[in-house]
């Protein structure tokens, strides 16, 4: 294991320490003394602290130390500004960018991605210079589609990755631990401050049977999307919650699929929850690194191969067995991924339904189902319907997954039976799948159908136009209904009528996992950071609407806050979406500034009922929250917040603790908080408390003004706030309860934890 293997071809100096994880392994073997999970291997061998970390699946929270990270482009922006203002030289771990979310989809890959360089060009020239400065790896607009970048070139088995973005576990099908999370854990890594992730559980899952071409002889199919459906099924929704689900056992289940095909699994493991998905290592994982150049790595894991999967008699959390033999292809949707329909039933549900029975577009790609086996077999349904002299009814797009597969396909003569069939092939990029799609071939609003091969089909994703039927199903099925162009059509059992109105079935799919010629590059969109960085300077216009470089926050001064304002109380849920709405505000995520104009327009105020409308004491006038915030920052007067139970619950989204810090607030109390946004309010500066009591919030009325006795702040004391009545009334005490430990009150004294890195780092 002394071996200097490299965890890529594009970075020199990084290397693969299986010898370090090995020894890590020993120590926390020896301290739990029982055998172990794949994926607790991977993150056990990855901790901060082996000796001293408390191990307690599903309750103790880890301190790991990831060996990389990945950012798309639309997290990117504000994850590097917040690493910028720490004021290090350069990312203290490996991390790359990649250029896929903000391409839209119009009429065909070149155009679209020359106009998405112009449209986009202040962030790309931005997130270009920043990564050549602070030694980040570069994939240019058109390199392709995140996760499929990672398994070619980044992923290796064993490896502990965070992404930010939800399909990060796509790496899995190499074995690697990705974990997809918020733009404020990349900036940690980035930073080297260890990676907090509460130890998850572990769902085993046994996959026997084989998975086998278009009809099986017992007339089933290989859909891997089933699989995921299998196991959401036994899971129930959001059974994967917290958990990392683990394909197990050396059965011939896991030998009928490729590398890709696991990570096809392991992306829309997602779906379901799950932390992440993995796949111990084999012989097909062996074959991919091979064909994309990295056989150095698949013979490095050949020999630490012991600790690439379980241990024998590995406890799992819970146990799955999927017979593959058994699998019915499914279509789901419309507007969510987990209504599913078997393919036989189909028909009648589009009946019984009235969803529109005209299949108006279908869509292949995305980075669920992008690879060179993909493309194959969706090229060879559309070459079976050329050879019967007819083509795609309806309107039907392709996305590569890379340029890779995109030149490889160009060469291997796919793409030109996939354009002939009538598909319009698409920049190497996310499009339709976030919504980069500016159709033509409906209204908005009237109602119609679409399917696609993506892994997530909700209201309004793909095209704005809430009366899309968007449904999800394997790039095979989605080919086949596009011939047809109906969603009557069962590939399956339904015959269609060739040129001269004769009835044929079509064929079963073909198609090979890896090209016998090997990948062919395509065009070179990588950019390495440069070896001499400091004269490199980050392109920032300050007249930009979209970017902002990040001031570092101010730092505590060391006095208690005196008769403050609160700026809302909210009233039940209050959400990150609540907090800092998506939508349209996302073209101002690298603009705090900006953003900040949403900063809780979606709470509701408990003194009205109504949403982003709340009473400026100074003024006496109502306003929004965000103008009354700046009115009050103006004025120099700090404010707090009051919130309801489970404030910040949704997602990981960092903006939603940026904005109110950068509005001027200290303290966000509630009944209680979800966990990470506690966690990224505490990474701001702020304060996030809650009432020791939990009926204290009724006692508070939204025109009160409070005394927050910030000297108090100690690991576990409770802190006083006072507060005064708007009515005259007598001042009472509450008492508050934190969570903060020592080194989370630095960042609180300090301003941030970025600040106190860089405090660190000066
Ligand atoms: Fe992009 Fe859609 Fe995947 S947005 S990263 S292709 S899920």
């Amino acid at each position: 294991l002394d071996k200097k293997v490299r965890q890529n071809n594009q970075e020199p100096n990084n290397f693969i320490n299986y010898k370090k994880m090995s020894e890590n392994l020993a120590i926390v073997r020896q301290r739990l003394n029982r055998p172990l999970t794949f994926a607790e291997k991977i993150l056990y061998s990855h901790l901060d602290d082996p000796h001293g970390q408390e191990i307690e699946r599903g309750s103790s929270y880890l301190k790991l130390r990831p060996d990389r990270v990945a950012c798309q482009d639309a997290t990117a922006q504000m994850a590097i500004l917040q690493f910028m203002s720490a004021g290090m030289p350069s990312v203290a771990n490996p991390t790359t960018v990649h250029c896929d979310h903000l391409i839209e989809a119009q009429v065909g890959g070149a155009k679209d991605l020359a106009r998405a360089q112009d449209i986009n060009k202040e962030v790309y020239d931005f997130l270009s210079t920043s990564c050549a400065k602070y030694n980040i790896g570069f994939w240019r607009p058109g390199s392709g589609i995140i996760h499929q970048i990672l398994l070619e070139n980044y992923a290796f088995p064993g490896g502990l990755l965070i992404g930010t973005d939800s399909h990060t576990p796509n790496a899995g099908g190499l074995g690697m631990c990705a974990i997809g999370v918020g733009g404020a854990d990349a900036v940690d890594v980035m930073a080297n401050l260890p990676w907090e992730l509460k130890a998850p559980k572990v769902i085993g899952v046994k996959l026997t049977g084989r998975m086998s071409g278009w009809t099986a002889p017992k007339g089933k199919s290989r859909f891997r999307r089933n699989i995921i459906l299998k196991v959401a099924g036994i899971l129930t929704v959001k059974g994967g919650t917290g958990a990392i689900v683990e394909y197990f056992g050396k059965c011939p289940g896991t030998e009928t699929l490729s590398a890709t095909g696991m990570g096809t699994i392991c992306n829309m493991g997602a779906e379901i929850g799950a932390t992440t998905s993995l796949f111990p290592f084999n012989d097909r994982m062996y074959d991919y690194l091979a064909a994309t150049k990295r056989s150095e790595i698949g013979d490095f894991s050949r020999v630490y191969a012991k600790e690439l999967r379980e241990d024998e008699g590995a406890e799992y959390d819970q146990v799955i067995e999927i017979n593959l033999s058994e699998l019915e292809p499914h279509i789901n949707g419309p507007f969510t991924p987990d209504l599913a329909t078997p393919i036989s039933k189909f028909s009648e549900a589009v009946k019984a339904n009235n969803w529109p029975e005209e299949l108006k577009v279908g869509l292949i790609g995305s980075c669920t189902n992008s690879s060179y086996e993909d493309m194959s077999r969706a090229a060879s349904i559309a070459r079976d319907a050329l050879d019967h002299g007819i083509k795609a009814k309806a309107l039907f797009t392709v996305t590569p997954g890379s340029e890779q597969i995109r030149a490889t396909i160009e060469r291997d003569g796919q793409l030109q039976t996939l354009e002939e069939f009538g598909g319009m092939v698409l920049a190497n990029a996310c499009g339709p799948c976030i919504g980069q799609w500016d159709r033509k071939d409906v209204k908005k609003g009237t109602a119609n159908s679409i399917i696609s091969s993506y892994n997530r089909n909700f209201t309004g994703r793909n095209d704005a136009n809430p009366a899309t039927h968007s449904f999800v199903t394997s790039p095979d099925l989605v080919v086949a209904m596009t011939i047809a162009g109906s969603l009557h059509f069962n590939p399956l059992t339904d015959k269609l009528k060739d040129k001269d109105g004769n009835e044929f079935l079509l064929a079963e799919p073909t198609g090979a996992g890896l090209p016998d010629r090997g990948y062919d590059p395509g065009q070179d969109t990588y950019q390495a950071p440069p070896a001499k960085r400091d004269a490199v300077s980050v392109a920032v216009s300050p007249t930009s609407d979209r970017l902002q470089l990040l001031q570092p926050f101010k730092a505590w001064d060391g006095k208690d806050f005196t008769d403050i304002p609160i700026l809302i109380k909210c009233q039940g849920k209050t959400t990150t979406d609540h907090i800092s709405m998506a939508g349209p505000w996302l073209k101002y995520r690298g603009h705090l500034d900006n953003i900040s104009n949403n900063m809780l327009i979606g709470a509701t105020n408990a003194e009205n009922g109504e949403a982003n409308k709340v009473k400026n004491f100074t003024t006496g006038e109502y306003d929004a929250v965000p103008a009354t915030a700046r009115d009050y920052k103006k004025k120099n007067i700090p404010w707090v917040v009051i919130g309801d139970w489970n404030y910040g619950e949704g997602s990981s989204r960092e903006h939603a603790a940026l904005e109110p810090r950068h509005l001027g607030g200290i303290a966000i109390i509630t009944r209680s908080f979800a966990r990470i946004h506690e966690t990224n309010l505490k990474k701001q500066g702020m304060l996030p408390l809650t009432f020791s009591d939990p009926a204290d919030y009724d006692k508070i009325q939204p025109f009160d003004k409070v005394d927050l006795l910030a000297t108090e702040i100690a690991v576990g004391k409770p802190m006083t706030l006072k507060v005064h009545p708007a009515d005259g009334g007598a001042a009472f005490d509450v008492k508050l309860s934190h969570t903060f430990n020592a080194p989370q009150i630095e960042w609180f004294k300090n301003g941030s934890a970025l600040n106190t890195m860089a405090k660190a780092n000066a």
